[in-house]
């Protein structure tokens, strides 16, 4: 792992930005790894402009899921629904900057399954 990168993960995990709940939000949706069991929830203001405003993440997790959710959770403020719902797994590997294998893939995209259940107001059967 690059060094740079995986100081940055570490920093987003003891730091995490955007940790904590939005009561009231616009849409909340909660989900788990089901590999290991670890829940992240998140909440989202939408403003007029049909961005997002506001937003934050709960739950608890291994290093790689709590960053990517910090990572995410930055990353998509001011961004419109349709271009959250065009989030990848690309754009998640690519904030993290980092490989993983398949487990820890599992973990990095936990916040992106949640996030995109939340916008498209759906249960993601995994
Ligand atoms: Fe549970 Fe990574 S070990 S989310």
């Amino acid at each position: 792992m690059d060094d740079m990168y995986r100081e940055v993960i570490l920093d987003h995990y003891k730091n995490p930005r955007n940790k904590g709940t939005l009561d009231p939000a616009d849409f909340s949706f909660e989900d788990d790894n089901p590999l290991c069991g670890d829940r992240i929830r998140i909440d989202v203001r939408v403003g007029e402009d049909n961005k997002v405003k506001e937003v934050a993440f709960s739950g608890q997790g291994c290093a790689i899921s709590q960053a990517s959710a910090s990572m995410l959770t930055e990353h998509i403020i001011g961004k419109s629904l349709d271009e959250v719902k065009q989030l990848s797994k690309d754009d998640i590997l690519e904030l993290l900057g980092i490989e993983l294998g398949p487990v820890r893939l599992k973990c990095a995209l936990l916040s992106l399954k949640v996030l995109k259940a939340g916008v498209y107001g759906i249960k993601d059967e995994d």
